[in-house]
């Protein structure tokens, strides 16, 4: 097809403004959406810029635009389900959480259903792509989207590294320049703009200047994206924005990256000046290219604007929000905050002191360790307390922002140290480095981290499954850790060990219903609470009547004795099979734990008024019990 198979109704109107043309573009797509859904064909929504089909459109000279066919209308859904397809599968990629502010397909509905939505706009497309009948188009199209996966898939490899200039420049030319160039290709179809391969050249430069943009946008959280900020640097990808900052590699902390863009090292300009210009330089080029083959036509100029435009905004905003300089940020100040309650720690020797006074049950059994292993369980025993008082025992007035803003410092300094960097606070350079040399695997250190946050919120689970996502992240986790730290990484000697931080984890959570119901929290599933037909303000009518507790109570607490003793079970072949030195005092805490059972169920199964204790003559049998229960083989 070419201009001379339209009708042409030629119009000598004032330019038409980009929000003219976008509701023309949504109309146009609707049409075409409309037939290809009667079809069986699953279209996206056409909500949002509709940026590719614009540029189609765009590049369609003015007097012709009034009088494009279903032909072109088709060609340019085709284009958008192919980007929508996209999205749907990097959000699976990335696990993303949210786009265009909402919650993503695979947050929301799972991988499955994300995927199979994705490859059928996928395939609906190419039918679209076809209702075209544009030989040049068809091929740019089927090209374009080949290009794409191969830029995503170039990304992927190159994930977690630095990537040379050049690289960075294939990569978004093919995961995001492409799919502009064929929409360049449609459009040009009907016009005088440039040969085929300008066309291709001049979509491709569009494309990458948006991703520029968007890779910018990520480092300035106050910018309104719908999309979480920093996570494309949270998942490792390279970026421009960063070769300007002079980073070298990936792993610097994000209140630093953030301040890196602001902060004008050499003097002015800062990072993210000479990023709003280098975005500038490039629109103008882009602008000039096609001025040159189309004079007088202003909509690729508005749509470029509106790019450039959201970049400086979103700088501009940053910079309004205070929260660009390290040491003054919100965030620069809860890393200082944390820093000075971490210094308090002390040393090595004060850890065990600290272990000593804290930890009841373990110090008991922490006895048998060698001296050198002990202190090691002391440091992480004083880390894992550390992390959790920072969200448990709050100072007066401490609103929970302030606390998930501490918790998030304290989790970037445990990484850096993770990482080998020094953090200047002993507790994170000892253990955290310890940890690291010693192979443990960053997911355990990081899902204790979000245990603890959990904590943050209103914790209230609903089945086994989702309490022992959070039984995982604050104890079965530790036990993992603790177990790699020693040497030991066996995956099924993992899971017994993670079985063993579950099964003590529901005893903590049995021994202290009371306690926590007195702060406003229980732990127990609500439908196991419901299958004894209990509920959460029953326990606290139960915590003020007098009298026994009743059947269905005990009953309860029966179930998650049941559960957590058969977590007990799977982590007994495992402590058999640890080396003695290591073994006999996971024995003793293992058996020191259960036996807060009898004590509850000494105490009529009241939890409620009650804590459990065992005492040292109980403690000891229990020793003696997990010692030899550890001989047997368990
Ligand atoms: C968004 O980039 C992602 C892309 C531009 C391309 C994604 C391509 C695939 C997942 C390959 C599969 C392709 C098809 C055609 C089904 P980004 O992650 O930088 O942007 P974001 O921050 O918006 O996620
Ligand atoms: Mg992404």
């Amino acid at each position: 097809m070419n201009a001379t198979s339209l009708r042409t109704a030629p119009r000598v109107d004032a330019p038409e403004s980009l929000s003219e043309a976008l509701e023309t573009v949504r109309a146009g797509l609707h049409r075409v959406a409309v037939r290809l859904r009667r079809e069986g064909i699953a279209v996206p929504r056409l909500e949002g810029k509709l940026l590719r089909p614009v540029v189609a459109y765009a590049m369609v000279p003015p007097t012709l635009r009034s009088s494009l066919d279903d032909r072109f209308w088709s060609g340019a859904l085709a284009v958008q389900m192919v980007h929508e397809a996209s999205l749907l599968h990097d959000d699976i990629l990335d696990g993303a959480p949210e786009r265009r502010g909402a919650q993503t397909v695979v947050a929301q509905e799972g991988v499955e259903t994300a995927l199979v939505l994705g490859d059928h706009y996928l395939t609906g497309a190419y039918r679209a792509a076809a209702a075209a009948e544009i030989p040049e188009f068809l091929l740019a199209f089927i090209r374009a989207v080949e290009r794409t996966v191969a830029g995503e898939i170039a990304q992927g490899r190159s994930a977690g590294a630095r990537v040379a200039p050049d690289t960075y420049d294939a990569i978004i030319r093919g995961k995001s320049g492409e799919l502009f160039g064929a929409a360049a290709v449609l459009g040009g179809a009907f016009s005088s703009l440039g040969d085929l391969p300008d066309r291709v050249e001049i979509g491709c430069r569009l494309g990458a200047l948006y991703q520029r943009v968007d890779d910018l946008l990520d480092y300035c959280p106050a910018a309104k994206t719908g999309k979480p900020p920093l996570q494309d640097y949270r998942q490792g990808k390279w970026t421009w924005v960063l070769d300007l900052m002079g980073v070298e590699e990936l792993g610097l902390q994000e209140v630093e990256i953030i301040d890196r863009l602001f902060r004008a090292a050499q003097g002015p300009p800062s990072p993210a000046e000479r990023a709003l210009e280098c975005l500038r330089e490039r629109r103008r080029a882009i602008v000039d290219t096609v001025r040159s083959l189309a004079p007088g036509d202003t909509l690729v100029e508005e749509v470029l604007d509106g790019w450039v435009s959201a970049a400086v905004d979103a700088v501009r905003d940053q910079v309004d929000t205070g929260e660009t300089d390290a040491s003054r940020s919100r965030a620069g100040r809860a890393v200082d905050e944390v820093r000075r309650m971490a210094g308090s720690l002390g040393g090595p020797g004060e850890w065990r002191d600290y272990f000593g006074r804290h930890a009841r049950t373990f110090r008991f059994a922490a006895r048998l360790f060698p001296a050198e292993a002990a202190s090691r369980i002391a440091g992480l025993y004083a880390y894992c307390r550390f992390t959790d008082d920072l969200v448990d025992e709050p100072g007066d007035g401490d609103d929970p922002i302030v606390l998930a803003e501490r918790l998030d410092a304290w989790r970037q300094l445990s990484r850096a140290a993770f990482e080998g960097e020094a953090t200047g606070i002993p507790l994170l350079d000892v253990v955290l480095g310890d940890a690291r040399t010693n192979g443990v695997s960053w997911r355990y250190p990081d899902a204790l981290l979000e245990g603890v946050r959990m904590d943050l919120d209103d914790v209230r689970f609903a089945d086994w499954d989702d309490l022992e996502r959070y039984t995982f992240a604050v104890a079965g986790a530790v036990g993992g850790w603790v177990t790699q730290l020693f040497g030991l990484s066996e995956p099924e000697l993992l899971e017994r060990a993670h079985a063993l931080g579950h099964g003590m984890q529901l005893t903590n959570i049995l021994r202290d219903v009371g306690e926590d119901l007195d702060r406003g929290r229980l732990y127990l599933p609500t439908l196991l609470l419901h299958r004894h037909g209990l509920n959460k303000r029953d326990l606290v009518r139960l915590q003020v009547s007098e009298g026994p507790m009743p059947g269905e109570y005990r009953e309860l607490i029966e179930d998650v004795m049941h559960r957590a003793d058969e977590h007990y079970r799977k982590a007994w072949p495992g402590i058999h099979a640890l080396p003695a030195w290591y073994g006999r005092p996971v024995a003793v805490a293992a058996r020191a734990y259960q036996g807060i059972h009898d004590e509850i169920r000494r105490n009529g199964h009241d939890n409620l008024t009650r804590r459990a204790s065992t005492s040292f003559a109980a403690k000891m049998s229990l020793a003696a019990s997990g010692l030899l229960q550890r001989r047997r083989g368990g």
